[in-house]
């Protein structure tokens, strides 16, 4: 498919001021009559009308181009013709099957176990739970619980799992918690290989992966204050944490050191899964290996859906049995097809080799801005999964949220949609549909470059 057709082809286009009259009046009403935690909207003034690819109209007929994804979620861009076809044909046959079986639930689960890497390719049981991220996270919270009999779980600084309870205790963002612990008990935030602010200290060239290691370490002391844990839960490339690319190495070393302790070892790949990064799994480029992995995002081709994955042979350990997680919206099979035509999308596109291409070629235009930027701490990515941490100068490297917080802003002004991201709310996060074209990513690219260096003269 050429993935020109897909875009307005006239992105991006600002006709006056943002928002627009239209979208001034939706977004005071939408301010009145919803809750106040309703929070993108008062970050990025925009009233969405149309989507169309990697590009967004308003409903003042604004064009942007998308940098965003709507949080990762439509990776095949917006009105994409083969995911409509799928869901109009589905549409018409039936939309809410609980867990009763369809042709396509079954077809989805097999395409999920031939997509597995090595080993685990067709050696995974998939399961549905409720339709967000968050509820893949309680589910395989659950598994490994039922699995271990054990309580305690291990997590990292700079996590971001959802937001129900289970979820939210493994998140690691103060703002989202303190108002709400306790919340589950016994839970350990570890060093996550965050080279750029090392929490050792340390230069990478002679660090000895000291990260991995003080994971090993918390098991292996007695007096470390952790409990042998039910699981540990890690993102392979951190999202909401800042696109935090962790060096090679390190996601194999929490696996071989998981093993050596016999801890069940959840890979969150919501945000990072289905080709964000290049490849299916984000878990890949370090041919790690988990016990469980937590799906959804891109996995809905648009639509809320949400799994796990376990090893087929931790079925027979387990006393997961049936009806052990249940809830009215066990998969939905609309956002099944979907995510069928998603799959088969990636595959027949070579949507894998396509981001890794287009991926380093946007991280090297990014690259050359951070070179001339006394502001743009680090450039760093994987795929299209990409982060450019904002400091106030390169000297101390002290992150800038109200330096990032403007230039997301003028950005928008100027037609880019980004989000932020980071442990301080400091890192431009660009995670485009990944069927964007080069010609929009430079024009994207163009776009944030001007905004970044207005922000950095105004300063
Ligand atoms: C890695 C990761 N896990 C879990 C979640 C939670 O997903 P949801 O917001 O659909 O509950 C997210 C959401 O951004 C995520 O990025």
């Amino acid at each position: 498919m050429k993935f020109e057709n897909l875009h307005f082809p006239e992105a991006p286009i600002i006709t006056g001021n943002i928002p627009g009259k239209k979208a001034q009046k939706i977004l005071t009403k939408q301010e009145r009559i919803e809750g106040k935690a309703v929070s993108y909207p008062k970050a990025i003034p925009l009233v969405l009308d149309e989507g169309r690819g990697a590009t967004l109209k308003d409903s003042d007929g604004n064009i942007f181009i998308d940098f965003f994804a709507g949080a990762g979620v439509v990776a095949l861009g917006y009105n994409n013709p083969i995911i409509l076809k799928a869901v109009e044909e589905q549409l018409h046959k039936i939309t809410h099957t609980l867990d009763f079986p369809t042709e396509v639930r079954i077809t989805l689960v097999e395409r999920i176990r031939e997509i597995l890497p090595g080993k685990l390719k067709n050696n995974m049981k998939v399961q549905f739970g409720g339709p967000t991220g968050s509820d893949a996270v309680e589910m395989a919270l659950k598994f490994v619980k039922i699995l271990t009999q054990r309580r305690s779980f291990i997590s990292f600084e700079g996590a971001y799992h959802g937001m129900t309870s289970g979820a939210l205790s493994l998140t690691s963002g103060r703002f989202w918690k303190e108002q709400f612990t306790p919340l589950l008990p016994d839970i350990h935030f570890l060093p996550y290989a965050y080279c750029f602010r090392c929490p050792f200290n340390r230069e990478f060239k002679n660090c000895g992966m000291i990260c991995a290691q003080y994971y090993n370490r918390k098991l292996t002391d007695p007096h470390s204050g952790i409990v042998q844990p039910a699981g540990t839960i890690i993102e392979p490339i951190q999202g909401e944490g800042g696109s935090i690319i962790p060096p090679e190495g390190f996601v194999k070393e929490i696996e071989n050191i998981s093993r050596q302790y016999d801890i069940p070892l959840i890979f969150d790949e919501i945000q990072s899964g289905f080709n964000r990064t290049g490849k299916f799994f984000s878990f890949e480029h370090d041919k790690a290996i988990p016990d469980i992995i937590t799906m959804s995002k891109a996995i809905g081709g648009g639509f809320p859906l949400s799994a796990i994955a376990y090893r087929d042979d931790l079925d027979k350990k387990n006393k997961w049995t049936k009806g052990a997680h249940i809830g009215t919206f066990r998969g939905n099979v609309t956002a099944m097809a979907a995510g069928v035509a998603t799959i088969d999308f990636m595959i027949e596109n070579d949507l894998s080799t396509y981001v890794t291409t287009l991926g380093q070629y946007m991280l090297q235009c990014l690259k050359k801005i951070e070179k001339s930027s006394a502001i743009i701490g680090e450039v760093r990515g994987k795929g299209l999964m990409i982060g450019l941490e904002i400091v106030t100068d390169k000297e101390t490297n002290n992150p800038s949220e109200e330096l990032a917080k403007l230039i997301r802003l003028e950005t928008f002004n100027r037609g880019v949609i980004l989000e932020l991201g980071g442990h301080y709310n400091n890192v431009l996060r660009i995670l485009p549909p990944l069927i964007i074209t080069k010609d929009l990513v430079d024009k994207g690219i163009d776009i944030l470059k001007s905004a970044i260096e207005s922000i950095e003269y105004s300063k």
